[in-house]
């Protein structure tokens, strides 16, 4: 056995140095470590560096939805007290930020479209419970499939009223497999809730995973504000990509946000928040003084040794393949953060994990991570999440849940505006031989 698994690995692993003779783009990174343009959009914009004589130079990072500056979009329905995430899925789907009229009705179609199919939740969700919730709400995207009569890719008015339907639901689809997990896993009593008529997206979400659907107008705001800082991010990003890549091809929306669903789910992408809280709570247990850099900075080497934490020797919550210097969702979300944390008695917690976001970078370029690094938007968002009494396994999740808006719009230019396959290429290594006979092997 033994034998084996050391030639799967033999077998499995590439030389780093081929991926520079042959200058193919390792994880399709340019040698700068800039992403290789692998396609054209009009949706959003990520920027956290800028080329100055060939070189890339740092800078602060900026968010556009639309040609509209994320922070702008959020002091906007900030300032008016209202909910976000609605109007922020209209922009992105749209092209345009909503008025009134146009508001309220999408808001309605919304909750026309909010409830599973008759019979779903009992008989996919109740039936084939997860312990996972990432799993199960890619297992639902999927059978989705089989409650519509016409499934299929056809026209662009038929695929939007399918998204409306899942960016609708999705909530509830996600509420429901953490009541199952949590029934049948983790022996608690079964609550499913039904969404509520008069309640934005955020809201429905914390009324559904509650079991006296009780929550405050505070928490709700924040949850929105939170949602929509994950709405959107590129066609870049991996799971956009996923989506893309699987919407080239002509297949159905259900298989593609099914396959963007799992690429989130990556600890390495969606999958950090909930990473990083638990990095932190092995941070909290090995650093005795939390005020203490020394200590820190030793607990937060012996992580990138590969030593301490889950092994991986990666510091979630730290770095991006495109920001540098900031993320600016994660400046809006350490915001929101300082406050809670006061609010809600999580000061010393927040202080611990200042002094990471403060510490890591230098400890990441001691062990040669030339690029400058800076905390993501997952740093804050599980603390935040935490602070609002959303259990861990809902962080990734919610971060789903947010980013299904963002992966339509891209689905929508690549099967109607693109028309191509994706299909790059590999440089191949192996080298021809001789069929052998069974008998002679
Ligand atoms: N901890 C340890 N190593 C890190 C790191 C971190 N936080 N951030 C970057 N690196 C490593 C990369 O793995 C890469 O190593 P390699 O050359 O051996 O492959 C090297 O530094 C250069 O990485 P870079 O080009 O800057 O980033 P990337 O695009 O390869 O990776 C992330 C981007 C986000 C995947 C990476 O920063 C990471 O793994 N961060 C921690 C997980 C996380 O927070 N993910 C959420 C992203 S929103």
């Amino acid at each position: 056995m033994r034998n084996r698994v050391t030639r799967l690995l033999e077998l499995n692993t590439i030389d780093k140095s081929i991926y520079t003779k042959y200058d193919v783009k390792r994880g399709l990174r340019n040698a700068d470590g800039t992403g290789v343009i692998a396609g054209v959009t009009n949706i959003c914009n990520v920027r956290g560096y800028y080329i100055q004589d060939g070189e890339r130079m740092p800078m602060d990072g900026s968010l556009t939805y639309r040609g509209i500056d994320v922070q702008k979009l959020v002091e906007g329905f900030t300032a008016d007290n209202r909910f976000g995430y609605e109007e922020t899925a209209y922009l992105i789907l749209f092209g345009d930020l909503p008025n009134e009229s146009q508001l309220a009705a999408f808001k309605n179609v919304l909750h026309e479209y909010k409830n599973p199919p008759d019979r779903f939740t009992e008989d996919n969700i109740l039936s084939a419970p997860s312990r996972d919730i990432m799993n199960k709400l890619e297992r639902s995207m999927l059978a989705l499939y089989s409650y519509d009569e016409n499934p299929e890719l056809s026209d662009i008015a038929s695929e939007l009223d399918k998204m409306l339907r899942i960016i609708a639901m999705c909530p509830t689809l996600i509420a429901h497999a953490y009541a199952a997990k949590s029934h049948y896993f983790d022996n608690k009593s079964l609550y499913l809730h039904r969404p509520n008529d008069d309640l934005s997206l955020a809201e429905n979400f914390l009324y559904s995973i509650r079991h006296d659907n009780v929550f405050s107008a505070q928490e709700a705001h924040l949850l929105d504000l939170c949602m929509v800082l994950h709405a959107e991010h590129g066609g870049g990003n991996n799971s956009a990509f996923t989506c893309r890549c699987v919407s080239s091809t002509g297949s159905d929306v259900y298989s593609a946000l099914a396959a963007a669903i799992g690429s989130l789910k990556g600890p390495r992408h969606g999958g950090a928040n909930k990473k990083v809280m638990e990095m932190f709570d092995y941070i909290k247990r090995e650093v005795s003084d939390w005020g203490n850099d020394g200590q820190v900075r030793a607990c937060l080497e012996k992580i990138k040794r590969g030593e301490g934490g889950d092994g991986s020797g990666l510091i979630y919550g730290i770095g991006h393949a495109v920001y540098t210097l900031s993320d600016p969702r994660a400046v809006l979300l350490k915001r929101m953060a300082i406050k809670l944390a006061e609010d809600k008695g999580y000061s010393d917690e927040f202080k611990l994990l200042e002094s990471v976001e403060r510490l890591a970078p230098d400890v990441l370029s001691e062990n040669g991570i030339r690029k400058t690094v800076s905390a993501n938007v997952d740093f804050y968002s599980g603390l935040v999440y935490k602070m609002l009494d959303i259990p861990e396994e809902l962080f990734t999740p919610l971060f789903a849940m947010s980013r299904i808006v963002g992966w339509c719009a891209h689905r929508m230019e690549e099967a109607f505006g693109q028309n191509r396959i994706v299909r790059p290429a590999y440089k191949v290594m192996s080298v021809n031989r001789e069929y052998t006979p069974l008998e002679n092997r």
